[in-house]
């Protein structure tokens, strides 16, 4: 069952921006602005962070996937309703919006569940944030990934040029930017956009699929990880190395029980190997 999020005194137009369910460990959240293609607009980034706040510690979430209801996953910012009426406030009315969206990619980026990307359609622009924000990405072959701003007279602000860049090569980064032309699933998925890219039918299979392996993992482990990735791409080798020692003990001071389980199945129990797949977490409570 579809769900909004129900707050007392905020506009139910606003709390309808945003959908989700919760189903067998995994939160499907959506933009749920289909007739505006999921644009973002001030109240849609209100009630996202609202969202995502409810759900990060439910004990019911193991993965949160993030789609798009409709044709599209985002079409970016919302050009009316987060650019033209807030700069008509002035730089207050800018800088609160930009507040709101980055806020909670920022939130998204270092979410304490794992989280997946699922672009069903459209993705421009501004969608690039919440895209680079998720851990991992699948697309439907048939979306379309496309750099708009230069088409309409700006800069890939918001974050989206250094996604672009952060995410594929320089050459593809610039000509995308540049060019304004869009890129399907397909590109999107060799250009290192996402993880993969497959016919849209099969799209939410695949990511309940992905997202089941996810659940059989270590939770404390996945954290530390998932931080581990962003972290060290930043780092020098040492530095890194640093970093992985003190986030590898601070994450032992959480999870004793899950660790060792983990080593006792392999070293004595024998009953399964890491390099192959996940300890039976269902024999201790990490
Ligand atoms: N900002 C504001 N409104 C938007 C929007 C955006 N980024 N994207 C779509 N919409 C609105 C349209 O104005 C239209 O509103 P209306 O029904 O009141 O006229 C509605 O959403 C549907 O859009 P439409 O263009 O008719 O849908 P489409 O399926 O034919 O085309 C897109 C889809 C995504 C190709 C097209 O809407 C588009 O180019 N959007 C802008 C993408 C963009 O450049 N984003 C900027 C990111 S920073």
């Amino acid at each position: 069952m579809t769900n909004i999020l129900n707050i007392d005194g905020i506009d139910p137009v606003e709390l309808a921006t945003v959908s989700y369910t919760v189903e067998n460990g995994i939160a499907w959240v959506s933009f749920n602005r289909p007739d505006k293609r999921n644009c973002m607009s001030p109240r849609l980034n209100r009630q996202m962070m609202r969202v995502l706040d409810a759900l990060e510690f439910r004990e019911d979430v193991g993965v949160l996937v993030l789609s798009g209801e409709g044709t599209a996953w985002s079409a970016g910012m919302d050009l009316k309703e987060y650019f033209r009426e807030t700069e008509a406030q002035g730089l207050r009315g800018t800088r609160g919006a930009q507040r709101e969206s980055y806020g909670w990619w920022r939130r998204l980026r270092w979410y304490q569940k794992p989280t997946i990307a699922m672009v069903n359609g459209w993705c421009f622009g501004g969608g690039y944030g919440p895209l680079f924000a998720c851990d991992l990405a699948f697309a439907a072959d048939e979306a379309q990934f496309g750099l708009s701003e230069i088409n309409w007279g700006i800069l890939p602000g918001g974050g989206a040029a250094k996604v672009a860049t952060e995410l594929t090569s320089f050459r593809n980064a610039m000509y995308h930017a540049m060019m304004g032309e869009n890129v399907d699933g397909k590109t999107a998925a060799q250009w290192g956009f996402v993880n993969e890219a497959l016919p849209l039918d099969q799209l939410s299979a695949r990511v309940n699929e992905v997202a089941h392996v996810l659940l059989k993992k270590n939770p404390i482990a996945l954290k530390a990880t998932k931080d581990a990735i962003r972290r060290v791409r930043e780092m020098s080798y040492d530095n890194a190395e640093d970093y992985l020692i003190r986030a590898q003990e601070a994450a032992n001071s959480f999870d004793n029980d899950g660790r060792k389980e983990g080593i006792k199945q392999f070293i004595d129990d024998k009953t399964y190997k890491p390099g192959l797949g996940a300890y039976d977490r269902s024999k201790t409570s990490a």
